[in-house]
């Protein structure tokens, strides 16, 4: 294994090769278009093209699924690489030799996980080939026959079987006290600590293994033949195996059909090679956990459509309003999710299995839309028909609007609110801060045929689009008050965002009203880095540190490090983060259609947020010491410095 590639070897490689390059034959339709290249984006369907190609900042963005970057994110995504595989890559083509760094830890680390890919690929063939052949497999061939599964479906998902025993696996793989420290690294052995002493965690079990992107085996599922418990046993998290993130049968379904339009998640393993047995090729399972944002982010990625597939008992009900709430800050406009309930006691496995794949493809198609299930479960138990019942309801369903992104199924759910609660959107707004969505739109702003990204000419300026709703707050400070306080999620609210935008205005690049106080600093820091060191985050600010905020001062501090870093190494240097990345690369792709006329304006902006920021961190700790029943003498004295430099900040940023 190569060991870490010098960073400047990796500068050196994207300041040779030109991006255009690497995405002509890959990207259909490539074309230039004025300053731009645009295509066919390959990490989505689409009949119109919505991916663009910037030469001169060498990275790619699509307004379609969101997906950016530069070259080598490129080759990752489109050629499913890792990182050291893409420069590689790139590198060949470029006819450069990666200069390998053999810094000893870093060949250490990478030696060891490849070695615990090796050991959990080994893992996988032991435990099909106890299936095939080892002398107790006939228990665990009856039971797979009992439910149902072809050896067909059996060899496709890769399922084996962990004898009974305690030292299968153990006597198999662990020759050596290494071998043993990395199966018990991969999940695979369990050590006793009073005895030092190892064993298989999978015991008499039926194998799953869970496989990545790339179909590597990263973990395993176990299910017990019987009755004992726990019924299914799963890997713990590892350096190969992160729950949150992996989805059990997404490789299979990848694999069978690259082209997806839709997903269901559903509950179980068997859930998933059932319904592919049936022909049903397109399930997932989360894996003993509840979705997640990072789940779904990733499926939409691939897929317009998430289907949710629930029991119709109340556990079921339960999990499907997890779930809404969890899509809610995720959905945009052109991707769908919905919601289907199965009837009591019936799971896909066994539905599928009593009525087919026709009537099971039914029910799908029949399920509810997310907006539909929305209402229904919050209107459930409102009395609509008093106006108690209507404030109560409004109260409940307007935070969970205003997590979402703003799009046009947005707007159309607060349209139906409107209807339920008699209230007028300028009530709602009042009520609730609606500070993306449903703000009052300037023609100049939100003109749907606005010019598009490259002729920004008359595109607001930063300064020109925002109502101050109050005289002596700066706009953007009114702004800011109220995001940080409203913004529920902690994740980033953006990524992708500009989707719903770009389809109403036939591709424009959106506009700065999208943009948050936050996003905004970001966007302008990215632009000109060199004003970082000029930019200080106050203390204070904890309470209200949105995921904005505290991407914000993460690039505050690597622009310190990094004065003259580009986009590019940005994203480079923080790839390990993806979701970091991307939504770094769409900010910086909004905000080309923001007018930033000189440096000197960017100062200014800057100086003016740092002030507003100031003022509300010391606002924040003066509140914090204010609601505290007894406070020192040095809280005290501390109170009174505080209430002083807030005092002296509004004066002079009156003046
Ligand atoms: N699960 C788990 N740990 C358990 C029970 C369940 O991790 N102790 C997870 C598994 O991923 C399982 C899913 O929850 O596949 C659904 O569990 P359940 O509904 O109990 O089982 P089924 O999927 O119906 O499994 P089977 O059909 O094999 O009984
Ligand atoms: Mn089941």
């Amino acid at each position: 294994m190569a060991g870490r590639i010098p960073q400047h070897f990796i500068d050196d490689l994207l300041a040779r090769v030109n991006i255009i390059d690497v995405l002509d034959g890959r990207v259909q339709k490539l074309k230039r278009t004025g300053k731009n290249y645009s295509g066919l984006c390959p990490f989505h369907k689409e009949k119109t093209p919505s991916f663009t190609a910037n030469q001169e900042k060498q990275f790619y963005y699509c307004f379609g699924c969101g997906a950016g970057g530069n070259a080598l994110g490129f080759l990752m995504e489109y050629e499913n690489l890792n990182f050291p595989e893409a420069v590689e890559e790139l590198a060949k083509s470029a006819g450069m030799d990666v200069p390998k760094d053999d810094s000893p830890q870093q060949r250490e680390k990478d030696q060891r996980l490849s070695k615990l890919y090796d050991l959990l690929s080994q893992s996988d063939q032991f435990y099909q080939e106890q299936l095939r052949s080892s002398e107790h497999r006939g228990d665990a061939v009856n039971y797979l026959k009992a439910r149902g599964l072809t050896g067909q479906i059996a060899k496709a998902f890769g399922i084996g079987f962990a004898p009974s025993g305690w030292d299968n696996l153990l006597n198999h793989l662990g020759q050596s006290a290494d071998q043993r420290n990395l199966l018990e690294e991969a999940g695979l052995l369990i050590h006793n600590e009073e005895r030092d002493s190892r064993y298989d965690r999978f015991r008499n079990r039926i194998m799953f293994p869970i496989r990545d992107q790339r179909g590597r085996t990263i973990g395993f599922g176990g299910r017990v033949l019987g009755d004992d418990k726990p019924k299914y046993l799963n890997s713990p998290e590892t350096p190969t195996f992160h729950k949150s993130r992996e989805l059990y049968g997404l490789y299979e379904a990848r694999k069978h059909n690259n082209k997806l339009d839709r997903l269901i998640i559903v509950e179980g393993y068997m859930d998933v090679v059932g319904l592919a047995q049936y022909g049903i090729h397109y399930a997932v399972a989360t894996l003993g956990t509840a979705t997640t944002a990072q789940h779904l982010e990733r499926l939409f990625k691939l897929v317009p459509e998430v289907i949710f597939c629930f029991d119709g008992d109340s556990a079921g009900r339960e999990a499907a309003l997890r779930a809404l709430k969890t899509t809610l800050p995720v959905i945009e406009d052109g991707k769908e999710a919905r919601f289907l309930f199965l009837p009591e006691g019936e799971d896909p496995d066994s539905l599928v299995r009593q009525e087919g794949a026709e009537a099971f493809s039914e029910r799908l198609s029949s399920s509810l839309p997310l907006s539909e299930f929305f209402f229904k479960s919050y209107s459930e138990n409102a009395d609509l028909d008093s106006m108690d019942g209507r404030a109560r309801f409004s109260t409940e369903v307007l935070p969970a609007i205003n997590s979402m992104k703003p799009s046009l199924l947005q707007q159309m759910m607060l349209d139906r609110i409107c209807d339920l609660t008699h209230l007028s959107l300028e009530q709602i707004q009042t009520t609730v801060n609606f500070h993306q969505a449903v703000q009052p739109q300037t023609s100049s702003s939100t003109n749907a045929s606005a010019p598009a990204a490259d002729s920004n000419d008359n595109s607001p300026g930063y300064y020109d689009d925002y109502q101050p709703a109050e005289p002596d707050y700066p706009d953007y400070a009114v702004d800011f008050y109220e995001s940080a306080d409203a913004q529920p999620s902690n994740r980033p609210s953006y990524t992708n965002k500009k989707q719903g935008f770009s389809r109403r205005s036939g591709g424009n690049a959106p506009r700065n009203t999208e943009l948050n106080f936050s996003q905004k600093l970001i966007a302008l820091l990215l632009h000109y880095p060199q004003l970082a060191h000029e930019f200080q985050l106050p203390d204070g600010l904890e309470q209200s540190l949105d995921a904005d905020l505290k991407i914000l001062s993460q690039l505050v501090v690597y622009y310190k490090q990094h004065p003259k870093a580009s986009l590019g190494q940005l994203v480079v240097d923080w790839r390990e983060d993806e979701q970091l990345s991307n939504t770094i690369v769409s900010l910086y792709e909004i905000s080309t259609s923001l007018e930033i006329h000189s440096e000197a304006d960017a100062r200014e902006y800057l100086t003016d947020a740092q002030t507003s920021l100031n003022r509300k961190a010391l606002e924040s700790e003066i509140s914090t010491l204010q609601k505290k029943h007894s406070l020192s003498q040095e809280e005290k004295l501390l109170l009174v410095q505080k209430m002083q430099q807030l005092h002296q900040v509004k004066t002079t940023s009156k003046a």
